[in-house]
């Protein structure tokens, strides 16, 4: 039977939610307010990124040609919109998928908001990112902006602020303490936009030479392939490191002298697999499917 799913909103999650449908032989009528997809891949990353928003832009064309993919660009649905959800129901639909991102306009709900010269940061965002009506409005900004918030949008407002409009000052207003802030650190060595560098957070400096991968780096997060993945890239942050920083020399062969005499208890290469064939005969002699020494001591004592 052929199956037919509306997917509303053209962002990153509509577009690889159409991808995985339409692989699966679902035919798909992908329905976007905008007249280019993207969501905010296109009209909310900042416009500099250049490299990354092709690199999407690219992903995404090859995922609408798919043959089962049927683009609607320009077209909103809700009640305001051309259909609403009822009417795609009516029209045969087997499901509706809703990736319409989180729109809306928060504003804080204190005086003031409507003076001249106050203005809601993804509207300018839309404005710089040039997503018609907004490319075309007028924000008058003058030398010295003040940004309520301190999250990665504020980030890159400031960047376009100094870089784009060169003004003189802008201050990032927070409600708790410095630490608090919510934007990412810069990275001097990402790894697919990722910081694996140890953060000195009060003072919001990397620690020179220290990187963290892993859940060490996400708490919890994922399964092995993840963490494996994710340590391959941390080790390429160090290996970037290394590329550029002047290192002092070092003899290895001393090094590890020094530090096997300093930890006297430590196990080698060959300890560890001694054990594990002490281990291995144990449970074979006494026909278990698995054996392990329950202490520290009772593995060292084998080893001397
Ligand atoms: C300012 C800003 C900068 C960002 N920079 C980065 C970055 O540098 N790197 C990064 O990885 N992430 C960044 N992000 C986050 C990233 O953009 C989001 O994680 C991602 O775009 C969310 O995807 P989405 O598909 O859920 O929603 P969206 O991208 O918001 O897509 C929603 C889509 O739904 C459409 N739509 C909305 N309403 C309707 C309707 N009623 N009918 C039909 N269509 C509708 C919209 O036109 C839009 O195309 C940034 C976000 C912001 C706000
Ligand atoms: N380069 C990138 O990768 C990039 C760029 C832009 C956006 N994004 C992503 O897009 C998402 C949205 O980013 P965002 O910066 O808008 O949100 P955010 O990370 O939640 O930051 C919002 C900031 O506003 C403050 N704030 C919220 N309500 C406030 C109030 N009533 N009064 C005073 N301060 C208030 C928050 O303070 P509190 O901490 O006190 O709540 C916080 O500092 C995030 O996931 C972000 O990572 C990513």
């Amino acid at each position: 039977m052929n199956k037919v799913v509306a997917v509303i909103g053209a962002g990153p999650a509509g577009i690889f939610a159409a991808q995985a449908l339409a692989e699966a032989g679902v035919h798909v009528a992908l329905f976007n307010r905008d007249i280019k997809p993207g969501g905010l891949a296109e009209y909310g990353i900042f416009f500099d990124k250049y490299k990354m928003k092709n690199g999407l832009r690219k992903q995404f064309q090859r995922v609408l040609a798919h043959p089962n993919i049927t683009y609607f660009g320009n077209v909103t649905v809700g009640e305001e919109g051309e259909l609403t959800l009822a009417d795609l129901q009516e029209l045969g639909f087997h499901a509706l998928l809703v990736t319409v991102g989180a729109q809306g306009t928060k504003w804080l709900g204190t005086t003031g908001e409507n003076l001249q010269g106050v203005y809601h940061a993804k509207d300018l965002v839309y404005h710089y990112n040039k997503l018609p009506p907004f490319a075309e409005q007028v924000f008058g900004i003058g030398r010295k902006v003040a940004i309520i918030g301190a999250g990665n949008v504020m980030i890159d407002i400031a960047n376009w602020l100094i870089r784009y409009l060169h003004v003189d000052e802008v201050i990032a207003i927070v409600r708790r303490d410095p630490s608090a802030v919510k934007f990412d650190p810069t990275p001097t060595f990402p790894q697919n936009g990722i910081s694996y560098e140890a953060y000195n957070l009060p003072i919001e400096e990397p620690i020179e030479g220290v990187f963290l991968a892993g859940w060490a780096r996400e708490a919890s997060t994922g399964l092995v392939g993840a963490a494996r993945k994710d340590g391959m890239q941390g080790a390429q942050a160090v290996l970037s490191y290394l590329d550029s920083a002047e290192l002092p020399s070092a003899d290895p062969e001393q090094l590890f002298a020094i530090l096997k005499e300093s930890c006297p208890n430590h196990v080698c290469k060959d300890g560890w697999q001694r054990l594990v064939e002490i281990e291995t005969a144990r449970a074979a002699a006494d026909a278990l499917p698995e054996f392990k020494f329950p202490s520290n001591d009772a593995m060292l004592l084998e080893l001397q």
